[in-house]
């Protein structure tokens, strides 16, 4: 795309010129995807005067998740349902903070939209990065209100995914599989412009991000690996440097632009690790392999997993391409009886 277009690339126009070129890019998905622009442009406006607007801390209700609720989180999931449930082209949504699948009013939608409304929960009293994270599918069902089984899916039939990062500034990135196209707001319009066309992650990078105050709960080969990462013997044969925001999505979006490689695994206490198949590794993972990177849960491929429930939880291992198959050698060795 001509990015010195003196209009600039707006998601809608974005789409529509490369709708020629993909047919199957209908213009009820540019309507889903720009519902989706609205509900982040909503929320990037509440979480830049999060102060001032009475919507931090916890509401004193505890999730699905068994988390404390912030009241963020409500405001982001109740905004995202009311965006994309007025488009009409959704016959079903799940999301991270609802218990079941949320029934749509008009149910005569194609699509199927699985989101983290609002990821990082614990940093946005701190004014630290916070992110929305979305996945969209074609409805299974053939018709009627979506359910369960238009939601449980396999990552790879996804049609596409993405996320919003509330940060210095509000991005959003998303994906069809063609290309890993990144947007940026500009407040003073209201509007998302083309700023990282077709963004491709590094082979490798000097950079591992992963929680260490859970390595006295991790298995041998787990320590092995971030022990090796410490050491010479590394894809980039020089020794690597920790980052950790705590909010997945500003982690792996550095990694996503930088390269190196973002880890949440299982341990002792929690053998599935913390992080939501549906919500947040399958769409991660989508665009991580459409960037040219990799996405694992340390034995297999997180986009070939089929959820067999709506908030089950997988180890993820997600970065550059060489990067993951470092941390796969270690991880499939047979476990040392420590
Ligand atoms: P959410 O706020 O949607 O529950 O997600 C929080 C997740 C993820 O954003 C981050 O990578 C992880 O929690 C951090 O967990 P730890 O604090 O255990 O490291
Ligand atoms: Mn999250
Ligand atoms: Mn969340």
């Amino acid at each position: 795309m001509n990015t010195q277009d003196e209009l600039g690339w707006t998601i809608d126009r974005f789409i529509l010129e490369r709708q020629k070129r993909f047919p199957e890019a209908s213009g009820e998905f540019t309507t889903i995807l720009q519902a989706i622009a609205l509900a982040g442009r909503v929320i990037a406006s509440k979480v830049q005067k999060a102060g001032l607007a009475d919507v931090l801390g916890a509401t004193g209700a505890i999730n699905v998740q068994g988390e404390s609720v912030q009241k963020l989180d409500v405001l982001a999931n109740r905004i995202l349902i009311r965006c994309l449930e007025t488009t009409g082209h959704v016959c079903a949504m799940a999301s991270e903070e609802s218990e079941s699948v949320i029934p749509i009013a008009s149910s005569r939608g194609k699509y199927v939209v699985l989101f983290d409304p609002l990821d990082g929960s614990s940093n946005i009293d701190v004014n630290i990065s916070i992110g929305t994270i979305f996945s969209i599918y074609r409805r299974k069902s053939e018709s009627g209100p979506g359910t369960e089984v238009d939601c449980l899916r396999r990552g790879t039939e996804q049609l596409a995914a993405g996320y919003i990062i509330y940060g210095s500034s509000t991005m959003l990135v998303y994906t069809t599989g063609e290309g890993v196209h990144g947007f940026t707001l500009d407040p003073m319009v209201g509007e998302f412009f083309l700023s990282h066309e077709n963004i491709r992650i590094p082979p490798h990078a000097p950079t591992y991000s992963v929680n260490e105050a859970n390595a006295p709960k991790w298995s041998s080969n787990l320590r092995r690996w971030v022990e090796a990462l410490k050491s010479k013997e590394t894809p980039a044969s020089k020794p690597y440097s920790l980052r950790y925001v705590g909010t997945l999505v500003a982690d792996f979006h550095r990694t996503l632009l930088r390269g190196g490689i973002f880890a949440y695994p299982g341990d002792q206490s929690a053998p599935k690790g913390k992080l939501r198949l549906l919500y947040e590794a399958a769409p991660l993972a989508f665009v991580a392999e459409a960037a040219g990177g990799a996405a694992s849960d340390g034995m297999q491929r997180i986009l070939d997993i089929e959820a067999s429930n709506l908030h089950e939880r997988t180890p993820l291992f997600i970065g550059s391409k060489e990067d993951v198959a470092f941390a796969e050698r270690f991880l499939r060795q047979g476990e040392a009886h420590s």
